[in-house]
Protein backbone atom coordinates (compact mmCIF):
# COMPACT_ATOMS: atom_id res chain seq x y z
CA UNK A 1 0.00 0.00 0.00
CA UNK A 2 1.07 3.67 -0.75
CA UNK A 3 2.58 5.05 2.27
CA UNK A 4 0.57 7.70 3.84
CA UNK A 5 1.83 11.36 5.36
CA UNK A 6 -1.34 13.07 7.69
CA UNK A 7 -1.40 16.60 7.41
CA UNK A 8 -3.53 18.33 10.68
CA UNK A 9 -4.59 21.66 9.95
CA UNK A 10 -4.51 23.82 13.03
CA UNK A 11 -3.51 27.07 12.12
CA UNK A 12 -7.42 28.77 12.41
CA UNK A 13 -8.22 30.72 15.03
CA UNK A 14 -11.36 29.87 16.61
CA UNK A 15 -12.57 32.96 17.01
CA UNK A 16 -16.04 32.12 18.80
CA UNK A 17 -14.46 30.14 21.56
CA UNK A 18 -13.88 33.80 22.82
CA UNK A 19 -10.61 32.32 24.75
CA UNK A 20 -7.39 33.24 24.69
CA UNK A 21 -6.02 29.39 24.37
CA UNK A 22 -5.55 28.09 20.59
CA UNK A 23 -8.81 26.40 20.07
CA UNK A 24 -7.64 22.85 19.53
CA UNK A 25 -5.82 23.34 22.61
CA UNK A 26 -9.09 23.25 24.54
CA UNK A 27 -9.75 19.63 26.07
CA UNK A 28 -12.50 17.02 25.25
CA UNK A 29 -12.14 14.49 27.92
CA UNK A 30 -9.22 15.72 29.66
CA UNK A 31 -7.29 15.71 26.53
CA UNK A 32 -6.63 18.59 23.73
CA UNK A 33 -8.58 18.34 20.73
CA UNK A 34 -5.72 17.77 18.56
CA UNK A 35 -4.22 15.37 20.92
CA UNK A 36 -7.76 13.09 19.83
CA UNK A 37 -6.26 13.79 16.23
CA UNK A 38 -2.88 13.14 16.55
CA UNK A 39 -3.29 9.86 18.67
CA UNK A 40 -5.91 8.86 15.61
CA UNK A 41 -2.80 9.11 13.30
CA UNK A 42 -0.59 7.41 15.05
CA UNK A 43 -3.08 4.80 15.42
CA UNK A 44 -3.04 4.43 11.59
CA UNK A 45 0.85 3.97 11.48
CA UNK A 46 1.13 6.93 8.96
CA UNK A 47 4.77 7.21 7.56
CA UNK A 48 4.54 11.04 8.38
CA UNK A 49 2.77 13.76 9.89
CA UNK A 50 3.12 17.45 9.54
CA UNK A 51 0.84 19.45 11.73
CA UNK A 52 -0.34 23.71 10.22
CA UNK A 53 -0.11 25.74 13.05
CA UNK A 54 -0.68 29.54 12.88
CA UNK A 55 -2.60 31.04 15.84
CA UNK A 56 -0.76 30.20 18.78
CA UNK A 57 1.66 28.10 16.54
CA UNK A 58 4.23 28.25 19.28
CA UNK A 59 1.57 26.85 22.04
CA UNK A 60 0.05 24.26 19.99
CA UNK A 61 3.85 23.15 18.57
CA UNK A 62 5.55 22.66 22.11
CA UNK A 63 1.54 20.83 23.07
CA UNK A 64 2.19 18.31 20.17
CA UNK A 65 5.79 17.87 20.77
CA UNK A 66 5.26 17.17 24.26
CA UNK A 67 2.01 14.79 23.53
CA UNK A 68 4.27 12.86 20.83
CA UNK A 69 7.35 12.52 23.62
CA UNK A 70 4.44 10.60 26.02
CA UNK A 71 3.52 8.42 23.22
CA UNK A 72 6.92 7.48 22.34
CA UNK A 73 6.19 8.68 18.85
CA UNK A 74 8.45 10.77 16.37
CA UNK A 75 8.04 13.92 16.57
CA UNK A 76 5.08 15.58 14.43
CA UNK A 77 7.01 18.20 11.38
CA UNK A 78 5.52 21.74 11.98
CA UNK A 79 4.73 24.31 9.01
CA UNK A 80 3.54 27.78 9.73
CA UNK A 81 0.69 29.23 7.91
CA UNK A 82 0.73 33.06 8.39
CA UNK A 83 -1.77 34.80 7.59
CA UNK A 84 -3.68 32.53 7.29
CA UNK A 85 -5.63 32.69 3.51
CA UNK A 86 -7.90 29.79 3.54
CA UNK A 87 -7.91 25.93 4.27
CA UNK A 88 -6.02 25.74 0.60
CA UNK A 89 -3.26 27.90 1.54
CA UNK A 90 -2.84 26.30 4.33
CA UNK A 91 -2.07 22.86 2.93
CA UNK A 92 0.07 24.60 0.57
CA UNK A 93 2.27 25.29 3.28
CA UNK A 94 2.34 21.76 3.91
CA UNK A 95 3.80 20.80 0.52
CA UNK A 96 7.65 21.03 0.80
CA UNK A 97 6.61 18.37 4.10
CA UNK A 98 4.77 15.71 1.72
CA UNK A 99 7.13 13.41 -0.40
CA UNK A 100 5.51 12.93 -3.99
CA UNK A 101 5.04 8.84 -3.51
CA UNK A 102 2.56 9.13 -1.06
CA UNK A 103 -1.32 9.64 -0.14
CA UNK A 104 -1.82 12.93 1.57
CA UNK A 105 -4.43 12.37 4.22
CA UNK A 106 -6.28 15.71 6.09
CA UNK A 107 -7.71 15.64 9.20
CA UNK A 108 -8.71 19.14 11.44
CA UNK A 109 -6.96 19.57 14.24
CA UNK A 110 -10.77 21.13 16.00
CA UNK A 111 -12.77 17.64 14.49
CA UNK A 112 -11.76 15.06 17.79
CA UNK A 113 -13.74 11.98 17.17
CA UNK A 114 -13.15 10.38 13.71
CA UNK A 115 -11.85 6.66 14.08
CA UNK A 116 -9.57 5.51 12.89
CA UNK A 117 -11.22 2.59 11.06
CA UNK A 118 -12.99 5.67 8.88
CA UNK A 119 -9.99 7.04 7.88
CA UNK A 120 -8.62 3.52 6.82
CA UNK A 121 -11.77 3.28 4.95
CA UNK A 122 -11.16 6.55 2.86
CA UNK A 123 -7.60 5.35 2.59
CA UNK A 124 -9.22 2.18 0.52
CA UNK A 125 -11.04 4.44 -1.35
CA UNK A 126 -8.18 6.66 -2.27
CA UNK A 127 -6.57 3.44 -3.07
CA UNK A 128 -3.37 5.68 -3.48
CA UNK A 129 -4.85 6.92 -7.05
CA UNK A 130 -7.69 9.04 -6.79
CA UNK A 131 -9.57 11.91 -4.62
CA UNK A 132 -11.14 10.41 -1.86
CA UNK A 133 -13.63 12.85 -0.09
CA UNK A 134 -15.50 11.79 3.40
CA UNK A 135 -18.81 12.89 3.24
CA UNK A 136 -22.28 13.07 5.59
CA UNK A 137 -25.69 13.76 5.22
CA UNK A 138 -26.79 16.76 7.69
CA UNK A 139 -30.84 17.68 8.45
CA UNK A 140 -29.20 21.42 8.78
CA UNK A 141 -26.10 21.96 6.13
CA UNK A 142 -25.61 25.40 7.04
CA UNK A 143 -22.66 26.46 6.61
CA UNK A 144 -20.85 23.62 4.84
CA UNK A 145 -19.14 22.90 1.37
CA UNK A 146 -22.05 21.08 -0.41
CA UNK A 147 -21.11 18.31 -2.43
CA UNK A 148 -22.25 18.55 -6.00
CA UNK A 149 -22.81 15.49 -8.06
CA UNK A 150 -23.95 14.80 -11.38
CA UNK A 151 -25.67 11.69 -11.19
CA UNK A 152 -23.44 9.61 -8.68
CA UNK A 153 -20.11 11.60 -10.02
CA UNK A 154 -18.67 14.46 -7.68
CA UNK A 155 -18.45 17.41 -9.53
CA UNK A 156 -16.96 20.24 -7.03
CA UNK A 157 -17.67 21.13 -3.22
CA UNK A 158 -19.28 24.89 -3.02
CA UNK A 159 -18.69 26.41 -0.09
CA UNK A 160 -22.18 27.46 1.33
CA UNK A 161 -21.45 30.93 0.81
CA UNK A 162 -20.97 30.66 -2.25
CA UNK A 163 -23.87 28.54 -3.67
CA UNK A 164 -26.83 29.22 -5.12
CA UNK A 165 -30.39 28.59 -3.80
CA UNK A 166 -30.16 25.35 -5.63
CA UNK A 167 -27.08 23.92 -4.15
CA UNK A 168 -27.90 24.84 -0.69
CA UNK A 169 -30.92 22.81 -0.95
CA UNK A 170 -28.13 19.93 -1.15
CA UNK A 171 -27.36 18.01 2.43
CA UNK A 172 -24.39 15.88 1.36
CA UNK A 173 -21.65 18.17 2.79
CA UNK A 174 -17.56 17.77 2.49
CA UNK A 175 -16.62 17.11 6.31
CA UNK A 176 -13.16 18.54 6.30
CA UNK A 177 -11.54 14.93 5.08
CA UNK A 178 -9.99 13.74 2.26
CA UNK A 179 -7.12 11.03 1.14
CA UNK A 180 -5.44 12.47 -1.92
CA UNK A 181 -2.27 11.04 -3.75
CA UNK A 182 0.31 13.88 -2.93
CA UNK A 183 1.69 14.61 -6.53
CA UNK A 184 -1.40 15.14 -7.79
CA UNK A 185 -2.52 17.35 -4.63
CA UNK A 186 0.56 19.76 -5.18
CA UNK A 187 -0.70 20.06 -8.98
CA UNK A 188 -4.24 21.43 -8.13
CA UNK A 189 -2.88 22.90 -4.69
CA UNK A 190 -0.53 25.15 -7.01
CA UNK A 191 -3.72 26.53 -9.58
CA UNK A 192 -5.82 27.18 -6.98
CA UNK A 193 -7.41 31.11 -6.82
CA UNK A 194 -9.10 32.85 -4.38
CA UNK A 195 -12.11 34.82 -6.52
CA UNK A 196 -15.12 33.68 -4.25
CA UNK A 197 -16.91 34.62 -1.44
CA UNK A 198 -14.68 35.02 0.81
CA UNK A 199 -11.29 35.74 -0.82
CA UNK A 200 -9.90 32.56 0.31
CA UNK A 201 -7.99 29.86 -1.09
CA UNK A 202 -10.36 26.84 -0.81
CA UNK A 203 -8.82 23.40 -0.66
CA UNK A 204 -12.30 22.65 -1.83
CA UNK A 205 -11.93 23.79 -5.39
CA UNK A 206 -9.43 21.10 -5.88
CA UNK A 207 -12.14 18.85 -6.65
CA UNK A 208 -13.38 20.76 -9.91
CA UNK A 209 -9.45 21.05 -10.86
CA UNK A 210 -9.60 16.97 -10.42
CA UNK A 211 -12.30 17.07 -12.60
CA UNK A 212 -11.16 19.12 -15.43
CA UNK A 213 -7.86 16.73 -15.37
CA UNK A 214 -9.83 14.00 -15.92
CA UNK A 215 -8.98 12.46 -12.86
CA UNK A 216 -11.17 10.45 -10.58
CA UNK A 217 -13.05 11.79 -7.56
CA UNK A 218 -15.22 9.61 -5.12
CA UNK A 219 -16.42 10.49 -1.78
CA UNK A 220 -17.44 7.91 0.70
CA UNK A 221 -20.36 8.90 2.96
CA UNK A 222 -20.78 8.43 6.88
CA UNK A 223 -23.98 8.47 8.66
CA UNK A 224 -22.41 8.93 11.99
CA UNK A 225 -21.95 12.63 12.23
CA UNK A 226 -20.50 13.08 15.91
CA UNK A 227 -17.32 11.97 14.08
CA UNK A 228 -17.47 14.87 11.94
CA UNK A 229 -18.27 17.61 13.79
CA UNK A 230 -16.42 19.89 14.40
CA UNK A 231 -15.67 22.30 17.50
CA UNK A 232 -15.96 26.03 17.07
CA UNK A 233 -18.04 27.68 20.15
CA UNK A 234 -18.28 26.32 24.26
CA UNK A 235 -21.30 25.32 23.29
CA UNK A 236 -20.28 22.69 20.83
CA UNK A 237 -17.77 21.79 22.94
CA UNK A 238 -19.75 20.86 25.58
CA UNK A 239 -22.17 18.98 23.23
CA UNK A 240 -19.42 16.75 21.41
CA UNK A 241 -18.00 16.23 25.45
CA UNK A 242 -21.47 14.24 26.23
CA UNK A 243 -21.57 12.44 22.82
CA UNK A 244 -17.76 11.14 24.12
CA UNK A 245 -18.76 10.37 27.22
CA UNK A 246 -21.71 8.73 26.13
CA UNK A 247 -19.84 6.62 23.93
CA UNK A 248 -17.34 5.37 26.89
CA UNK A 249 -20.00 5.12 29.29
CA UNK A 250 -21.60 2.64 26.30
CA UNK A 251 -18.30 1.11 25.83
CA UNK A 252 -18.16 0.08 29.24
CA UNK A 253 -21.23 -0.94 29.75
CA UNK A 254 -21.18 -3.62 26.63
CA UNK A 255 -18.56 -5.03 28.91
CA UNK A 256 -20.74 -5.44 32.17
CA UNK A 257 -19.70 -2.51 33.81
CA UNK A 258 -22.80 -1.31 35.61
CA UNK A 259 -22.95 2.99 35.46
CA UNK A 260 -26.16 4.44 36.96
CA UNK A 261 -26.53 7.33 34.75
CA UNK A 262 -24.64 7.32 31.36
CA UNK A 263 -25.28 11.17 31.09
CA UNK A 264 -23.65 11.97 34.65
CA UNK A 265 -20.40 9.99 34.11
CA UNK A 266 -16.88 11.60 32.93
CA UNK A 267 -13.49 9.42 32.03
CA UNK A 268 -10.57 11.80 30.68
CA UNK A 269 -8.18 9.25 30.60
CA UNK A 270 -8.17 5.52 30.66
CA UNK A 271 -10.47 3.67 33.15
CA UNK A 272 -10.02 -0.22 33.02
CA UNK A 273 -12.50 -2.11 34.95
CA UNK A 274 -12.90 -6.10 35.29
CA UNK A 275 -15.72 -7.82 36.12
CA UNK A 276 -19.48 -6.83 38.29
CA UNK A 277 -18.26 -3.12 38.38
CA UNK A 278 -20.82 -0.52 39.60
CA UNK A 279 -20.78 3.46 39.38
CA UNK A 280 -22.93 5.71 41.28
CA UNK A 281 -24.00 8.84 39.87
CA UNK A 282 -21.57 11.96 39.24
CA UNK A 283 -18.20 9.95 39.37
CA UNK A 284 -15.05 11.59 37.35
CA UNK A 285 -11.78 9.48 36.73
CA UNK A 286 -9.21 11.23 35.56
CA UNK A 287 -5.17 9.61 34.33
CA UNK A 288 -5.04 5.84 34.88
CA UNK A 289 -7.57 4.03 36.32
CA UNK A 290 -8.42 0.39 37.27
CA UNK A 291 -11.01 -1.09 39.06
CA UNK A 292 -11.13 -4.59 40.07
CA UNK A 293 -13.87 -7.32 40.43
CA UNK A 294 -17.17 -6.11 42.06
CA UNK A 295 -15.82 -2.81 43.16
CA UNK A 296 -18.24 -0.22 43.91
CA UNK A 297 -17.78 3.43 43.69
CA UNK A 298 -20.56 5.61 45.48
CA UNK A 299 -22.09 9.09 44.29
CA UNK A 300 -19.85 12.51 43.61
CA UNK A 301 -16.41 10.61 43.94
CA UNK A 302 -13.13 11.91 41.52
CA UNK A 303 -10.57 9.36 41.49
CA UNK A 304 -7.30 9.87 39.33
CA UNK A 305 -4.20 7.54 39.36
CA UNK A 306 -5.08 4.79 41.36
CA UNK A 307 -5.42 1.36 41.25
CA UNK A 308 -8.66 -0.34 43.46
CA UNK A 309 -8.52 -4.33 44.05
CA UNK A 310 -11.53 -6.62 44.10
CA UNK A 311 -14.49 -6.44 46.13
CA UNK A 312 -13.50 -2.70 47.27
CA UNK A 313 -16.19 0.06 48.31
CA UNK A 314 -15.32 3.30 47.87
CA UNK A 315 -18.18 5.55 49.39
CA UNK A 316 -19.86 8.62 48.26
CA UNK A 317 -17.80 12.10 47.82
CA UNK A 318 -13.86 10.55 47.95
CA UNK A 319 -11.41 11.70 46.49
CA UNK A 320 -8.57 9.67 45.20
CA UNK A 321 -5.74 11.58 42.99
CA UNK A 322 -2.27 9.58 42.87
CA UNK A 323 -1.26 11.91 40.73
CA UNK A 324 2.35 10.64 39.82
CA UNK A 325 3.07 8.72 42.53
CA UNK A 326 -0.21 6.70 42.58
CA UNK A 327 -2.31 5.47 44.99
CA UNK A 328 -3.39 1.69 45.74
CA UNK A 329 -6.39 0.45 47.29
CA UNK A 330 -6.65 -3.24 48.65
CA UNK A 331 -9.28 -5.60 47.95
CA UNK A 332 -12.35 -5.59 50.20
CA UNK A 333 -10.86 -2.19 51.11
CA UNK A 334 -13.62 0.61 52.60
CA UNK A 335 -12.88 3.97 51.33
CA UNK A 336 -15.06 7.05 52.57
CA UNK A 337 -17.58 8.84 52.50
CA UNK A 338 -15.36 12.06 52.13
CA UNK A 339 -12.00 10.69 52.62
CA UNK A 340 -9.01 11.82 50.70
CA UNK A 341 -6.42 9.78 49.58
CA UNK A 342 -3.51 11.38 48.03
CA UNK A 343 -0.25 10.35 46.14
CA UNK A 344 1.56 7.01 47.51
CA UNK A 345 -1.26 6.14 49.69
CA UNK A 346 -1.29 2.29 49.61
CA UNK A 347 -3.73 0.36 51.20
CA UNK A 348 -3.71 -3.00 52.23
CA UNK A 349 -6.57 -5.57 52.25
CA UNK A 350 -9.61 -4.96 54.30
CA UNK A 351 -8.28 -1.65 55.49
CA UNK A 352 -10.92 1.20 56.08
CA UNK A 353 -10.69 4.64 55.85
CA UNK A 354 -13.24 6.80 57.12
CA UNK A 355 -14.85 10.29 56.89
CA UNK A 356 -12.74 13.07 56.94
CA UNK A 357 -8.93 11.34 56.69
CA UNK A 358 -6.04 12.46 54.95
CA UNK A 359 -3.85 9.36 53.39
CA UNK A 360 -0.38 10.56 51.72
CA UNK A 361 2.72 9.02 51.30
CA UNK A 362 1.41 5.82 53.32
CA UNK A 363 1.46 2.05 53.88
CA UNK A 364 -1.14 0.58 55.77
CA UNK A 365 -1.38 -2.98 56.39
CA UNK A 366 -3.93 -5.60 56.28
CA UNK A 367 -7.19 -4.56 58.68
CA UNK A 368 -5.60 -1.34 59.75
CA UNK A 369 -8.34 1.35 60.28
CA UNK A 370 -8.30 5.21 60.69
CA UNK A 371 -12.37 5.65 60.84
CA UNK A 372 -12.38 9.85 61.74
CA UNK A 373 -11.34 12.93 61.13
CA UNK A 374 -7.52 11.81 60.62
CA UNK A 375 -3.99 12.35 58.77
CA UNK A 376 -1.44 9.81 58.16
CA UNK A 377 1.14 11.50 56.12
CA UNK A 378 4.79 9.17 55.46
CA UNK A 379 3.55 6.65 57.49
CA UNK A 380 4.45 2.75 57.94
CA UNK A 381 1.37 1.54 59.41
CA UNK A 382 1.16 -2.31 60.29
CA UNK A 383 -1.19 -5.17 60.50
CA UNK A 384 -4.59 -4.34 62.20
CA UNK A 385 -3.63 -0.64 63.48
CA UNK A 386 -6.18 1.40 64.88
CA UNK A 387 -5.85 5.08 64.61
CA UNK A 388 -8.26 6.99 66.55
CA UNK A 389 -9.92 10.00 65.71
CA UNK A 390 -8.63 13.20 65.24
CA UNK A 391 -5.17 11.53 65.08
CA UNK A 392 -2.58 13.54 63.35
CA UNK A 393 1.03 12.37 62.12
CA UNK A 394 3.56 15.56 62.61
CA UNK A 395 5.50 14.75 59.50
CA UNK A 396 6.74 17.90 58.72
CA UNK A 397 9.35 20.23 60.91
CA UNK A 398 9.27 23.09 58.74
CA UNK A 399 12.18 22.15 56.46
CA UNK A 400 12.02 18.20 56.25
CA UNK A 401 9.34 15.45 56.27
CA UNK A 402 10.00 12.45 58.63
CA UNK A 403 8.59 9.04 58.95
CA UNK A 404 6.31 7.42 61.17
CA UNK A 405 6.19 3.82 62.04
CA UNK A 406 2.97 2.22 63.92
CA UNK A 407 4.08 -1.38 64.08
CA UNK A 408 1.24 -4.27 64.40
CA UNK A 409 -1.72 -3.81 66.69
CA UNK A 410 -1.03 -0.81 68.26
CA UNK A 411 -4.03 1.24 69.29
CA UNK A 412 -3.70 5.05 68.95
CA UNK A 413 -6.03 7.18 70.81
CA UNK A 414 -8.19 9.74 69.61
CA UNK A 415 -7.04 13.53 69.45
CA UNK A 416 -3.17 12.36 69.33
CA UNK A 417 -0.47 13.88 67.51
CA UNK A 418 2.55 11.34 66.73
CA UNK A 419 5.63 13.83 65.81
CA UNK A 420 7.72 11.69 63.58
CA UNK A 421 10.66 10.52 63.05
CA UNK A 422 9.02 8.28 65.91
CA UNK A 423 7.84 4.07 66.04
CA UNK A 424 5.24 2.66 68.17
CA UNK A 425 5.85 -0.50 68.92
CA UNK A 426 3.77 -3.61 68.37
CA UNK A 427 1.12 -3.81 70.47
CA UNK A 428 1.35 -0.60 72.25
CA UNK A 429 -1.58 1.42 73.11
CA UNK A 430 -1.29 5.37 73.07
CA UNK A 431 -3.84 7.43 75.76
CA UNK A 432 -5.90 9.53 74.05
CA UNK A 433 -4.78 13.18 73.26
CA UNK A 434 -0.79 12.09 73.59
CA UNK A 435 1.55 13.95 71.97
CA UNK A 436 4.16 11.27 71.25
CA UNK A 437 7.75 12.46 71.26
CA UNK A 438 9.80 9.66 71.72
CA UNK A 439 9.38 5.85 70.37
CA UNK A 440 6.91 3.88 72.67
CA UNK A 441 7.64 0.26 74.02
CA UNK A 442 5.79 -2.59 72.39
CA UNK A 443 2.65 -3.68 74.32
CA UNK A 444 2.83 -0.40 76.71
CA UNK A 445 0.76 2.07 77.56
CA UNK A 446 2.13 5.32 76.58
CA UNK A 447 0.44 8.38 77.92
CA UNK A 448 1.92 11.76 77.33
CA UNK A 449 -0.37 14.51 78.43
CA UNK A 450 -1.40 16.39 81.44
CA UNK A 451 -2.52 14.53 84.36
CA UNK A 452 -6.23 15.06 85.19
CA UNK A 453 -6.49 17.03 88.45
CA UNK A 454 -9.73 17.21 90.39
CA UNK A 455 -10.52 20.49 92.82
CA UNK A 456 -13.45 19.71 94.68
CA UNK A 457 -16.47 22.00 95.43
CA UNK A 458 -15.24 24.42 92.89
CA UNK A 459 -16.76 27.86 92.76
CA UNK A 460 -17.08 29.37 89.49
CA UNK A 461 -16.22 33.33 89.34
CA UNK A 462 -19.27 35.47 89.88
CA UNK A 463 -20.30 38.95 88.04
CA UNK A 464 -19.21 41.60 90.41
CA UNK A 465 -22.34 44.15 91.82
CA UNK A 466 -22.51 47.24 89.61
C1 LIG B 1 -14.27 23.77 5.66
C2 LIG B 1 -14.53 23.37 4.21
C3 LIG B 1 -16.00 23.01 4.05
C4 LIG B 1 -16.38 21.91 5.01
C5 LIG B 1 -16.02 22.29 6.43
C6 LIG B 1 -16.19 21.10 7.34
C7 LIG B 1 -12.99 24.72 2.94
C8 LIG B 1 -12.82 25.91 2.04
N1 LIG B 1 -14.22 24.49 3.37
O1 LIG B 1 -15.03 24.94 5.89
O2 LIG B 1 -16.23 22.60 2.72
O3 LIG B 1 -17.75 21.61 4.91
O4 LIG B 1 -14.64 22.70 6.53
O5 LIG B 1 -15.99 21.47 8.66
O6 LIG B 1 -12.04 24.03 3.19
N2 LIG B 1 -7.55 26.50 8.70
C9 LIG B 1 -6.22 26.79 8.61
N3 LIG B 1 -5.85 27.90 7.89
C10 LIG B 1 -6.74 28.70 7.27
C11 LIG B 1 -8.10 28.40 7.39
C12 LIG B 1 -8.47 27.28 8.11
O7 LIG B 1 -5.37 26.09 9.13
O8 LIG B 1 -6.32 29.67 6.64
C13 LIG B 1 -7.94 25.31 9.46
C14 LIG B 1 -8.84 25.62 10.63
O9 LIG B 1 -8.07 25.80 11.81
C15 LIG B 1 -9.68 24.36 10.72
C16 LIG B 1 -9.78 23.88 9.28
O10 LIG B 1 -8.69 24.49 8.61
O11 LIG B 1 -9.04 23.36 11.48
C17 LIG B 1 -11.09 24.22 8.61
O12 LIG B 1 -11.24 25.61 8.60
P1 LIG B 1 -12.64 26.31 8.79
O13 LIG B 1 -12.46 27.77 8.78
O14 LIG B 1 -13.35 25.71 9.94
O15 LIG B 1 -13.34 25.87 7.43
P2 LIG B 1 -14.85 25.94 7.15
O16 LIG B 1 -15.20 27.28 6.67
O17 LIG B 1 -15.61 25.39 8.28
MG1 LIG C 1 -15.16 24.84 10.34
Amino acid sequence: MTAVDVVVMAAGKGTRMKSRLPKVLHRLGGKPLIGHVVDTAWQLQARGLVVITGHGAAEVESAVAHMATAAQQAAPAFVRQEPQLGTGHAVQQAVPALPDDGVALILNGDVPLVQPQTLQRLLERCDGKRLALLSVTMPDPTGYGRIVRTGDAVQSIVEHKDASEAQRAIREVYTGFMAVPSALLKRWLARLTNDNAQGEYYLTDIVKLAVADGEEVVALAIDDQVQVDGVNSPVQLAELERAYQLRRARALMEQGVRIADPARFDVRGELACAGDVEIDVNCVFEGRVSLGEGVRIGANCVIANARIAAGAVIHPFTHIDGESAGVEVGEGALVGPFARLRPGAQLGAEVHIGNFVEVKNSTLARGAKANHLAYLGDATVGERVNYGAGSITANYDGANKHRTVIEADVHVGSNSVLVAPVTLGAGGTVGAGSVITKDTQPGALSVARGRQAGIADWQRPKKKPK
